[in-house]
């Protein structure tokens, strides 16, 4: 593994391998280590964030190495009106691996591209999160004690929302049953569905039914309404507070249970139910920590064995991503990538219409050539 920017490449074997990881570093993240001594870690963030940059940061300190970076992009040169490939051919000079949350769905991918460094995606738009992730699954694992044949349901802005469907491709392989409970409109983005279900085998199924869903519920995973990827404040107001998991919910669920939420929460758990001893997104935010350790030390070769990523290779096209979130529509020079789709279940490709389907390599858009 060179780069993560897209936790679905490593098979069930290596996320294991990687979890494993996670779990020695579990102590070591309270008591420190020098294993990463003299290394740096460059955190650039053009979004907001609170626990990924704080928990990187955390991370590579407690690794026994440093951090620098920005937190507000206006402080950068993209305010001179740089690239990100030139902004990424500058870090990677002074770093030895680069976190990088971007507005723009592909971002992590393109810096890939251009750096001699490894390029973690701490958050690419409204796309993936796979650190998030990668602590989601450590939490499920240490709190519920497996990850197979679980059923998860997703609720909130699975659309938005980069944490759910994220999870959701990383569990395919332990054969999950995924609920999903969404408001209209809001619902996980196709691709994703499609990949879970055609490509993946995965179970997915939606519902509106919340008290049902939670009473079957191994994990609940709760996300907030992403309100800065709505384009109008009115659409916002139409789903705020749709969903709401209060103490009646959560009483409806096995006592083994997990409520998760990747935080921050707006009025989508209030505050009676952490109480509840189901309620574990306060213990899910201090696993950031050790499930950034161990894929800052893997991807520095410090730790663990090699893990394997597959990477795909994309199939340049004479067409421009039509998605206006996808980061080729920003980053002009950036080449028209794509990879064909191979899907197993041929029926639920249907809806796109007849042709060579393929997949954008940077935000998984899918088109019809
Ligand atoms: C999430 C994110 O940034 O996608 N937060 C996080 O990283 N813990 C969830 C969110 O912002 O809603």
């Amino acid at each position: 593994m060179k780069h993560f920017v897209d936790i679905s490449r490593l098979s069930r074997q290596s996320l294991e391998d990687l979890l494993a990881v996670a779990d020695d570093m579990v102590p070591l993240a309270r008591e420190g280590t020098d294993l990463a001594a003299g290394k740096i870690l460059a955190t650039l963030f053009y979004e907001p964030s609170t626990r990924t940059r704080l928990s990187f940061e955390a991370a590579m300190q407690r690794l026994g190495g440093r951090a620098l970076g920005f937190a507000d992009a206006a402080a950068s040169s993209v305010a001179k009106g740089e690239s990100l490939a030139d902004t990424i051919r500058t870090v990677d000079k002074y770093a030895d691996a680069v976190a990088i949350r971007h507005p723009a769905e592909g971002a992590a991918l393109a810096c890939s591209f251009y750096s001699e460094v490894p390029i973690v995606n701490a958050g690419d738009g409204g796309h993936l999160h796979p650190t998030q992730t990668l602590l989601d699954l450590l939490t499920i694992k240490r709190e519920l004690g497996r990850l197979e044949n679980l059923t998860v349901v997703l609720t909130g802005d699975l659309r938005y929302g980069r944490t759910a469907g994220s999870l959701a491709l990383a569990l395919a392989p332990f054969k999950p049953q995924v609920v999903c409970v969404a408001p209209e409109g809001l619902e996980l983005p196709p691709h994703i569905t499609r990949r879970l279900r055609a490509e993946l085998g995965a179970a997915v199924e939606e519902t509106e039914d919340l008290a049902a869903a939670a009473r079957g519920a191994d994990v609940l995973y709760v996300t907030r309404i992403q309100q800065e990827r709505f384009f109008s404040a009115d659409d916002y107001l139409k789903v705020k507070g749709s969903y709401v998991v209060d103490k009646k919910i959560v009483g409806l669920m096995r006592k083994e249970a997990l409520v998760l939420h990747p935080l921050p929460r707006v009025d989508e758990i209030p505050p009676e139910v952490d109480a509840d001893p189901r309620a574990r997104y306060f213990e899910q935010m201090r696993y950031g920590v050790p499930a950034r350790m161990a894929l800052l030390a893997v991807l520095l070769g410090l730790a663990g064995k090699d893990i394997p990523y597959r990477e795909v290779k994309g199939e340049e096209l004479d067409l421009a991503c039509p998605n206006p979130r996808c980061v080729t529509t920003s980053e002009k020079y950036l080449k028209n990538l794509y990879a064909p789709i191979l899907a197993r279940a041929e029926s639920l490709f249907g809806e796109l219409g007849e042709g060579k389907r393929y997949r954008c390599l940077y935000c998984d858009y899918e088109v019809v050539v």
